[in-house]
């Protein structure tokens, strides 16, 4: 993997969508982020210098659009083991947060190219919290690797070991896509937060429910056991109530 660091950049995700600049396997690093984006339209805020926030191009033609969600599953797991090489157990929220107990350590934005059925080209943008320990008041529930730990650690061994562990699961995944990726897919469901535990979650249009999260699918969709009857809902179908 090829690493590009720059010192400010306003996204990491928007410089790697630079076709004539970046292909398969290249890393771009922002030291100081200024625009970074996450899910739903939200904004990623990080303090310069303290954190890893970060773009890896792959460009998964082996891919079926179909099973996209796999990467996500890739990425989100490499990111969980790198941590857990550092003394940090985590969690995989649905879809591809990482927390530790009920806070969140790393956020991930993937944004993919689809040609006709297939994934041509991916971003897969990564935000972990390594060094930071005081976070703005409107972050909901944040923690990092140097609160955990009670001390700061070096950013570059994390993305150095990030890079190892995830060659090697995009290695699996690329090996076995056609097989659904079954290794890859039952270590993610191993890590999955809240997994066999009965909580609340909101379904829009049903209200509030008591459900127990069975597993992810390929395709991505998550299942939950609600009132003993398994049912499967896409991304925005159910929402996670935490207790705050
Ligand atoms: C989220 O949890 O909402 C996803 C956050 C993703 C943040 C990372 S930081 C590196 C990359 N560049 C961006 O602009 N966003 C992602």
């Amino acid at each position: 993997m090829k690493i590009y660091v720059f010192q400010e950049i306003d996204s990491t995700n928007t410089e790697a969508r630079n076709r004539e600049k970046y292909s398969a396997g290249d890393v771009i690093v922002a030291i100081n982020q200024t625009a970074g984006r996450g899910q739903r339209g939200n904004k990623w805020s990080t303090r310069e210098g303290e954190n890893l926030t970060f773009s890896v191009v792959v460009e998964p033609e082996f891919l079926p659009a179909a099973h996209q969600f796999l990467l996500s599953e890739t990425t989100a797991l490499s990111v969980s083991e790198t941590l857990g090489h550092f003394g940090i157990e985590t969690r995989i929220k649905w879809t591809n947060d990482v927390y530790v107990g009920e806070n969140k350590i790393c956020g991930i934005l993937i944004e993919n190219d689809l040609r006709s059925a297939i994934v041509e080209r991916s971003i897969l943008g990564i935000g972990i919290n390594v060094n930071q320990v005081h976070f703005d008041e409107w972050i909901p529930n944040p923690t990092s690797v140097a609160l955990e730990l009670g001390r700061k650690v070096d950013k570059n061994e994390v993305l150095e070991r990030f890079c190892e562990v995830f060659e090697r699961r995009y290695d699996e995944l690329k090996n076995t896509a056609e097989s659904l990726a079954e290794g890859i897919q039952h270590d993610y469901n191993e890590r999955l937060f809240h997994r066999d535990i009965s909580c609340r979650y909101f379904i829009p249009g049903r209200g509030e429910v008591m459900g127990i999260i069975r597993g992810v699918m390929p395709t991505g969709d998550l299942a939950v056991e609600i009132n003993g009857i398994t049912e499967t809902f896409r991304f925005k179908e159910i929402e996670f109530i935490l207790g705050r």
